[in-house]
């Protein structure tokens, strides 16, 4: 039984997947105005009225009964989160994850910021976060898989949104202003363009993938240059050196045959180990991409 923590593009898509496709159920759902909660799980026709409902009106919808978040804990195994980042204090997620995991509960999660603020704290076996960096590409689960060989050094495309802004410079002549009013009307910036286009977001990718090499680093340890056109082809790249203890997100000039040159939406993400040289591209952002991969992550954590 899952408690879906959040409940907009990515959620609502999650919670389609899973009835289509698993035989789980929703026991609780929440949104910024509060939640609903059912014992049994919510029965397939009352996610399909649950699907209906604006924005924000989960507790008025008259599916299941109104909820506290203790109420909801008492009966789920799985918190999923999809609720947005909080880069100044990780809330509410932390503290909802503090609580589901001193419950036992598994905590499922594609919201970067509590493990950008907190991944040492958090670091627990039953937390699962591939959906945080590169969502439909498993590269978390690559970085698992490296130990005992070492990484040296990560170099990464993190940033969907600035890189099709830099690609539309770049490859189709729009003026960098223009290419970011575009990405905000397409939807494709963060609601808060600054968490884009002042790195904050690549930064806590970063902080993520060098935690789970092993590497201790916080968000306030990523040096952080905002998004600027420097010249052909400019890539917002962040950098991470584990001998030096060194990472940064800042534009720069890559050349055009760089093997993680990648266009428009698409990431792309260079290891070095001490044998090898792995590259990994694919895409980086998609409610759909995203929510299945939570949905992989909730399978590994209701079989433990
Ligand atoms: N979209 C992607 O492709 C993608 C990819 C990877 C990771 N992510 C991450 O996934 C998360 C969700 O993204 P999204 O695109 O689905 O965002 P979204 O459409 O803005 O949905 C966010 C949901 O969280 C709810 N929420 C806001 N504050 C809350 C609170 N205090 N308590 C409970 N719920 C709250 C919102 O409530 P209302 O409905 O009431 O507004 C909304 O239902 C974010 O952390 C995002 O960074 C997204």
């Amino acid at each position: 039984m899952i408690l879906l923590f959040g409940f907009g593009g990515v959620g609502r898509t999650y919670a389609e997947l899973l009835y289509e496709r698993t035989g789980l159920r929703l026991c609780a759902v929440f949104d910024s105005g509060g939640g609903v909660a059912k014992k049994d799980g919510f029965a397939s026709d009352e996610v399909k009225q649950l699907l209906k409902i604006p924005r924000g009106a989960a507790a008025k919808s008259g599916v299941g009964r109104a909820a506290t978040l203790d109420e909801a804990l008492d009966i789920c195994q799985v918190v999923v989160d999809v609720s947005p980042p909080n880069y100044e204090t990780a809330e509410p997620a932390l503290s909802l994850y503090r609580r589901a995991l001193s419950r036992g509960l598994a905590v499922v999660t594609a919201n970067k910021a509590p493990l950008a603020l907190a991944f040492r704290e958090l670091a627990h076996r039953r937390l699962y976060y591939k959906a945080t960096v590169m969502a439909g590409t498993p590269l978390v689960d690559l970085l698992m898989g490296l130990p005992p060989q070492k990484a040296l050094r990560v170099r990464g495309i993190l940033n969907g949104s600035t890189n099709y802004v830099m690609t539309r410079v770049y490859k189709d002549g729009v003026p960098f202003e223009k290419a970011v009013e575009e990405a905000k009307e397409l939807g494709i910036l963060e609601p808060d363009p600054r968490l884009d286009l002042e790195g904050l977001d690549p930064a806590a990718k970063l902080v993520i993938i060098a935690n789970t090499l092993g590497a201790p680093f916080a968000l306030r340890d990523v040096v952080r240059r905002p998004l600027a056109p420097l010249g052909p082809v400019t890539r917002y790249l962040a950098t991470l050196d584990l001998e030096a203890g060194r990472a940064s997100v800042e534009p720069v000039r890559l050349a055009p045959d760089d093997p993680i040159h990648v266009d428009y939406t698409m990431n792309a993400v260079e290891i070095v180990t001490e044998v090898n040289n792995i590259l990994v591209k694919g895409k980086g952002a998609g409610r759909r991409e995203t929510a299945l991969v939570l949905l992989n992550d909730t399978l590994k954590a209701l079989r433990g």
